[in-house]
C-alpha cells in the first residue's frame, strides 16, 4: 500500500512537471512568435487559465512613467471581480510585488485587508508574479483558485519565476519590435525626403551646368561679335583712309565706340561676378542723395531711352542714406536698362522712392511684357535670361540682376520682382539707412529733404 502510494505520489507530480513544461513551452513558442502585444497578453492570461489550472487569471501590462495600469487582459474573473483587484492596486496589489518574485495569498493565512480583498474577488489563493525588465516592473500576471489553499514548493516557485521571466522577454521583444518599427518608418521616411532633395538638388545642378555652357557659347559669341565688327571697322579706316568719306568715318567711328563699350560692360560683368563670389567685393561706404543718383542714371540713358518717358518720383521729404554711390548707380543703370529693353516706344520708366520701415524702397517700374510670376526668382540666378523675341534680338549675359542682387545684400537690403505676365514688371529693392556708419572721406551730413 505504501508504495502504491508513493508511486501514486510521484505519478501526479511527474503529470504536474509535464504540464508545467508544457506551459513553459506554449509561452516559449506561442508568445515569442507574435510581437503583437495584445495577442501575447491574452496568450499569457489563457495560459495561466488552461496548462497551470487557474480558474481566474489575467495580466497587467504598467505605464513606464507613471508604473500606473495599462493595459490588460483576463480571464475567469466577472467584470466586476477584475475591477475590484485593479482597484486593490496600490494599497495591496503593489507593495505585494515589490516584496516577492512569487507572491502567494491564501484566505487560509491572509491579514485582514487581503482577507477582504480575496473574498470580494471569491477566490481562496491568489498568486501574483512580477514581470521585470532589466529589474524595473513592467506588469505582472496574476493566477487565482476558488477553492484550493495553494502552497508553493522552492521547485515551483523556481518554475513560476521563469514563466514570469519568460513573459517579460515577450513582452519587450514586442515594444522593441514596435520601436523598430517606428524607427524604420522615421528612416524610411528620412531617406525618402533626402532621397527627393539629391533628385532636385542634381537636376538644379544640370541646369546650372546647361546655364554655365550656354554661358560660355554666349561668352565666346560675345566676345568674337564685337572684336570682329572692331577689327573689320579698323582695317577698313587703316586701307582705305584716303576713300572714305567723312560722314563715313564718323559712322564706323561711332560703331567702333559703341562695340568698345559693349566689350568692356561684358568684362566688366564677368570682373565683378568673380569678385563677388570670392568675397572680394567692397563697400565705399558715403552719403548718398538717391534721387542725384537716378538723375544720373537717366542721363546716362537718355539715347538708349529714345521716346521711352523716363519719369523720377521721390518725395521732397526722402531722406539721405549712406551707402555706395557707385555700386547703386551700377545697380540702377542695370533695372533701368532692363526696363527700357521691353517698354514699348510710347511706354515710361519710372524710378519712384520712399520711406520704409527702418530705411527706403526703390521701384523700377516699366510698361513691357511683364515676367510669369514662376520667373520672377530665377531671373535673379546668374546666365539665366528668358527665352524671347527682344532677348533673342538683344544679346546679354544674364549677369544684370544677380549682380544687383549680391549688390543690394552687401548694402543689407533685398530686391525681388513684382510683374503680371503681359502688364509691365516692378523690380523693387529696400536699403536700410546706415546713417550710423563710419563713412571714409567726405564728412557726413544725414540732413533730410533734399531733391
Ligand atoms: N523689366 C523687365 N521686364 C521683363 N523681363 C525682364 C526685365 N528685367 C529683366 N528681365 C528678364 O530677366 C533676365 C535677366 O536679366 P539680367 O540679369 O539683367 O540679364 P540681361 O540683362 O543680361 O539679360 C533678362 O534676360 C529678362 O529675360
Ligand atoms: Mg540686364
Amino acid at each position: 500500500i505504501r508504495t502504491d502510494y508513493l508511486l501514486h505520489r510521484a505519478n501526479e507530480r511527474f503529470d504536474q512537471q509535464i504540464l508545467q513544461l508544457q506551459a513553459l513551452h506554449r509561452i516559449g513558442s506561442n508568445i515569442n512568435s507574435t510581437f503583437d502585444l495584445e495577442l501575447i497578453l491574452s496568450a499569457i492570461s489563457e495560459s495561466m487559465a488552461k496548462d497551470l489550472d487557474f480558474e481566474k487569471s489575467g495580466i497587467v501590462f504598467l505605464e513606464k512613467s507613471s508604473q500606473r495600469p495599462l493595459q490588460s487582459a483576463y480571464t475567469g474573473f466577472s467584470n466586476t471581480e477584475y475591477r475590484l483587484f485593479l482597484e486593490g492596486f496600490e494599497e495591496l496589489l503593489m507593495p505585494a510585488l515589490q516584496q516577492d518574485d512569487v507572491y502567494l495569498q491564501t484566505a487560509a493565512y491572509a491579514p485582514e485587508a487581503w482577507g477582504r480583498f480575496l473574498s470580494a474577488l471569491s477566490v481562496s489563493s491568489l498568486i501574483l508574479l512580477p514581470m521585470r525588465i532589466k529589474s524595473r516592473l513592467i506588469g505582472f500576471i496574476v493566477g487565482a483558485r476558488t477553492h484550493v489553499t495553494l502552497r508553493l514548493s522552492d521547485a515551483e516557485r523556481r518554475f513560476y519565476a521563469m514563466y514570469a521571466a519568460q513573459a517579460s522577454t515577450a513582452i519587450e521583444n514586442s515594444r522593441l519590435y514596435e520601436a523598430l518599427g517606428q524607427a524604420n518608418l522615421t528612416l524610411e521616411e528620412n531617406v525618402l525626403e533626402r532621397t527627393k532633395n539629391l533628385v532636385e538638388a542634381n537636376e538644379r545642378l544640370r541646369e546650372l551646368d546647361q546655364a554655365k555652357s550656354n554661358f560660355i557659347s554666349l561668352v565666346s559669341h560675345e566676345l568674337r561679335t564685337p572684336l570682329t565688327a572692331i577689327k573689320g571697322f579698323i582695317v577698313t579706316l587703316f586701307h582705305y583712309d584716303k576713300e572714305i568719306s567723312e560722314a563715313k568715318r564718323r559712322v564706323y567711328l561711332s560703331v567702333l565706340n559703341e562695340e568698345t563699350d559693349r566689350l568692356t560692360r561684358l568684362i566688366n560683368e564677368l570682373l565683378d561676378i568673380s569678385r563677388i563670389e570670392s568675397g572680394g567685393m567692397q563697400i565705399q561706404w558715403r552719403p548718398v542723395v538717391l534721387p542725384d543718383i537716378v538723375q544720373r542714371v537717366f542721363d546716362t540713358l537718355a539715347v538708349k531711352a529714345n521716346t521711352v518717358k523716363l519719369v523720377k518720383d521721390f518725395p521732397p521729404t526722402f531722406p539721405s542714406i549712406v551707402a555706395d554711390p557707385d555700386k547703386l548707380e551700377q545697380v540702377l543703370v542695370n533695372l533701368v536698362g532692363n526696363a527700357l529693353r521691353y517698354s514699348p516706344a510710347d511706354g515710361s520708366v519710372s524710378v519712384a522712392g520712399r520711406r520704409h520701415e527702418d530705411g527706403v524702397i526703390l521701384e523700377v517700374k516699366d510698361e513691357g511684357l511683364g515676367i510669369a510670376f514662376a520667373e520672377q526668382e530665377r531671373i535673379f540666378d546668374k546666365f539665366y535670361r528668358l527665352d524671347n523675341e527682344i532677348n533673342r534680338k538683344n544679346p546679354g549675359t544674364g549677369l544684370g540682376l544677380s549682380i544687383c542682387r549680391a549688390l543690394i545684400n552687401l548694402h543689407g537690403g533685398k530686391i525681388w520682382a513684382e510683374s503680371e505676365l503681359h502688364h509691365g514688371c516692378r523690380i523693387m529693392f529696400t536699403l536700410p539707412l546706415h546713417l550710423d556708419k563710419e563713412t571714409d572721406g567726405e564728412s557726413l551730413v544725414a540732413e533730410e529733404a533734399v531733391s
